[in-house]
């Protein structure tokens, strides 16, 4: 006779516990599933996504789908999951958006605090300081004297209220007590390509869209807005070592499925995150690009409700405050 000890025996029922639901659905899952990017491909959303959807994948033993869904800060990426069927096929990668579009948007089509189940947490990206090539500054500085001076004529890049580059945009431009144009994309991937082509001037976006350019020359990375230097780009100084303090932003990103998805499913899904989270070669590309997988034990769906519901709490008196909405 095998004796079971006790974790055995409450492994052998978690699992019987998961295949009764899923069994009921076929063994979930038994089709590709969606992930919805709520921003344009080639943006760094579109980066984190296509990265752990492949590993995803390989443990889910089924196709994760990246689709990208852009327009209107995030938010239609967001709405097409709340509404999709709660059955596991649609998720959705956000990011720190999530915070802030319950306040930034007062008429939404979907809940935008209920309307989710969270599978977990992935990442937090630093962001970054950074301007055409020609912009004729050699430091943060210089960079900031130019905007004032110029501010009638700078256009300052981002994907839509709501998005990160705006919430940083937003958080630079009152820290220079200066406002600028804003240019809204529908990601900071197609906002890229006019800032290397240097038809927008400057733009506040993650490293995980900027290393690589900042490396290759096309654009001028001024700081990074981090409490201290990263690896991925060690000669960039913190904004605070550049000389603008308490300028620290980083964009947190999430898991999420409709309200209501089974908690068998969620909890198969976040299984896969966490895959994801332990896999090295996920570990080495977001290293790369400035950013790492977070500790596995932030990113189970209840750590991460917690977090984002604190995270709502926190963004919305500020944003109540600045008077300014989407809608
Ligand atoms: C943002 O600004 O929120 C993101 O960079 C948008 C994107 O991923 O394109």
């Amino acid at each position: 006779m095998i004796l079971l000890g006790k974790r055995a025996l409450l492994g052998a029922a978690a699992g019987l516990a998961l295949s009764a639901p899923a069994l009921a659905q076929g063994t979930y899952p038994t089709r590709p599933i969606s992930m919805i990017i709520p921003f344009a491909a080639g943006g760094p959303t579109d980066t984190v996504g296509r990265l752990i959807a492949q590993v995803m994948g390989n443990d889910l033993g089924q196709t994760v789908v990246v689709e990208n869904v852009g327009g209107a800060g995030g938010t239609l990426g967001a709405q097409r999951v709340a509404q999709a069927r709660p059955d596991g096929y649609t998720i959705l990668l956000h990011h720190i958006g999530m915070s802030t579009i319950p306040t930034l948007y007062r008429r939404l089509a979907y809940d935008a605090v209920n309307g989710f189940e969270t599978i977990g947490l992935v990442t937090e990206v630093p962001m970054t300081l950074v301007a055409r090539r020609n912009f004729p500054a050699n430091n943060l500085a210089e960079m900031v004297q130019v905007i004032r001076r110029d501010r009638d004529r700078i256009n300052l890049a981002n994907a839509g209220v709501g998005a990160a580059s705006h919430l940083c945009g937003l958080l630079f431009q009152k820290a220079l007590d200066t406002a600028v144009t804003t240019v809204p994309y529908r990601g900071t991937g197609p906002a890229m390509n006019d800032l290397v082509a240097g038809t927008v001037d400057v733009m506040c976006d993650q490293t995980t869209n900027t290393v690589e350019q900042i490396r290759a020359g096309t654009i001028r990375g001024f700081a990074v807005t981090t409490p201290s230097r990263i690896a991925a780009l060690p000669d960039m100084p913190t904004a605070a070592e550049a000389g603008l303090p308490n300028f620290e932003v980083s964009v947190w990103h999430g898991l999420y499925a409709p309200r209501n998805t089974p908690a068998p499913v969620v909890e198969r899904l976040n299984r896969a995150l966490v895959a994801a989270l332990r896999d090295e070669n996920i570990a080495r590309r977001f290293g790369d690009l400035g950013t790492e997988p977070v500790a596995v034990a932030r990113a189970t769906p209840q750590a991460h409700r917690e977090f984002w519901q604190a995270d709502i709490a926190k963004w919305r008196p500020l944003i109540q405050a600045a008077g300014q909405f989407a809608d």
